[in-house]
C-alpha cells in the first residue's frame, strides 16, 4: 500500500500583524490532527512559518482526497474562529469560501501532496515559506534536480545520471507543460526564470517516480483582490535515486530575491531559518523559509529535524540582512517594489483610481 504525504496550509490569523501564528492555534490544530490519527490519517505534525499554519499529514488515501481536504478545512475554520475571538490580525484571511465542496483547491489554502511506494528508507524534506509566491521554489528545484554544479549526484550517481522531468504550470493561462532535463534544461529555464507566472508543480525521475511536489495556488488570482501572498510549501524526497539530503538543502545558501515581503508588493531576499526564527518581523519579513526533515516509515513521520537551524546557514542569513538593507534603501522605487504588472494584484490600483480623472492628454 502506498503512502501519501499531504501538506496543507493557510493563514487563518496571526499576531501581531502578519508576523506569526498564535501558540493556541498551533495547539488546537495539533490536537485535532492527533484525534484524526488512526482514523483518517496515520501521522501528523503541525508547525508554522510566519503567519501561516502548516498541517503535515500522512495517510493512504492518495492526492486530492476529500476526507483529508475536509479535515484540513475544518481545522482551518475552527482555528479561524479562535483567531476571531482573540481579534488576531487577518483572522480567516486565506479562507476564501465558507462552504467546503470536496477539495480545498481554489478555496484559499495551499496544497502540496505526493503519493509513493515507500523505499527501504525514505527521507522526505518539507519546505514551508512565508511572504512569497509559489514560483520562489523554481530556482531551488532547478538547482537540486538539474544543476550538476550543485547536485554532484547528477554526475557521479548512476541512479540519477539520466536526469529528471519537470512539470511547469502557467498560473495565468492555466495550462501545463513537461520538460526533460538535462536535454531540455535551457527550454525549462526560459519559462521558470519568470516565477510569477511559470511555476514548477512536480519533479519526477525519468521512470515516473515522484521526486518533488509544490503548492501552486495564487491567492490573489483566485480571490480577484489582494489577500497577501501565497506563502507556498514544497515536498522533496531525498537519497537513493534522488539528490541526497545535503544536495537538496545546499542551494538555500544562495540569497536569491523573491517577490512578496511587505504588503506582498516587494522583492526581498529569501532567508532560510530554523523554526524558532520563522517569524516575519523586520518590514514584515524578510521572506523566510523553513525545512523540516523526516524519515517516512510505514506512514509514520519519524522526526522532525529542523534543517536550517544550523550555523552552516548563518552566512546566507547575514547576506540576506545586507541585501535587505540595500533593497530597503530604494523605498517605494523598483526593483524593490514589484513591477507594475505584478502590482496589479496589490492595493496600488486603488490609489491610481483616485487620480483617474486628473490625468490630461499630452499635446501632440
Ligand atoms: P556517511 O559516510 O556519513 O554515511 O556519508 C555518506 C554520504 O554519501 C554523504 O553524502
Ligand atoms: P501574508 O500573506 O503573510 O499574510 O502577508 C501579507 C502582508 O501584507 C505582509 O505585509
Ligand atoms: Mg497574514
Ligand atoms: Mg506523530
Ligand atoms: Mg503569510
Ligand atoms: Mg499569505
Amino acid at each position: 500500500v502506498k503512502t501519501t504525504v499531504s501538506v496543507i496550509k493557510a493563514d487563518i490569523g496571526s499576531f501581531p500583524g502578519h508576523s506569526r501564528t498564535h501558540p493556541k492555534i498551533l495547539e488546537l490544530a495539533a490536537q485535532r490532527l492527533k484525534e484524526a490519527e488512526g482514523k483518517i490519517i496515520i501521522d501528523s505534525h503541525v508547525t508554522h512559518c510566519g503567519d501561516d499554519l502548516e498541517l503535515i499529514m500522512t495517510h493512504t488515501k492518495g492526492e486530492d482526497n476529500e476526507e483529508i481536504h475536509k479535515l484540513a478545512w475544518d481545522i482551518f475554520m475552527e482555528c479561524a474562529g479562535v483567531a476571531k475571538e482573540m481579534k488576531l490580525y487577518g483572522a480567516g484571511q486565506d479562507l476564501l469560501g465558507d462552504a467546503f465542496s470536496g477539495n480545498v483547491k481554489g478555496m484559499g489554502p495551499g496544497v502540496a501532496e505526493m503519493e509513493f511506494e515507500e523505499r527501504g528508507s525514505d527521507p522526505v524534506l518539507i519546505f514551508m515559506a512565508d511572504k512569497t509566491e509559489p514560483g520562489a521554489w523554481n530556482y531551488f528545484l532547478y538547482k537540486i534536480f538539474a544543476d550538476p554544479f550543485s547536485t554532484s549526484g547528477l554526475v557521479i550517481d548512476p541512479s540519477m545520471h539520466q536526469g529528471f522531468t519537470f512539470e511547469v504550470h502557467d498560473v495565468i493561462e492555466k495550462r501545463r507543460i513537461r520538460f526533460n532535463t538535462p536535454e531540455e534544461s535551457y527550454s525549462l529555464l526560459a519559462y521558470i526564470g519568470a516565477p510569477s507566472r511559470y511555476v514548477i508543480k512536480y519533479v519526477w525521475k525519468r521512470d515516473g517516480t515522484i521526486a518533488a511536489s509544490t503548492s501552486t495556488q495564487r491567492l490573489n488570482l483566485m480571490a480577484g483582490r489582494y489577500v497577501g501572498k501565497d506563502d507556498p510549501v514544497m515536498i522533496v524526497r531525498a537519497q537513493s535515486g534522488f539528490p541526497s539530503v545535503g544536495e537538496v538543502i545546499d542551494p538555500f545558501r544562495t540569497p536569491i530575491l523573491v517577490a512578496g515581503w511587505m504588503r506582498g508588493s516587494h522583492h526581498g531576499p529569501f532567508m532560510p531559518v530554523g523554526v524558532c526564527d520563522a517569524n516575519c518581523t523586520q518590514f514584515d519579513g524578510p521572506p523566510r523559509v523553513i525545512c523540516l526533515g523526516f524519515q517516512v516509515s510505514n506512514g509514520k513521520l519519524i522526526g522532525p529535524a529542523d534543517m536550517f537551524d544550523d550555523p552552516a546557514f548563518d552566512r546566507v542569513r547575514e547576506q540576506c540582512c545586507e541585501l535587505s538593507s540595500m533593497l530597503r534603501a530604494h523605498g517605494p522605487f523598483e526593483p524593490h517594489r514589484l513591477s507594475l504588472e505584478e502590482m496589479e494584484y496589490t492595493t496600488l490600483p486603488g490609489v491610481e483610481k483616485q487620480f483617474k480623472d486628473r490625468w490630461e492628454d499630452l499635446p501632440e
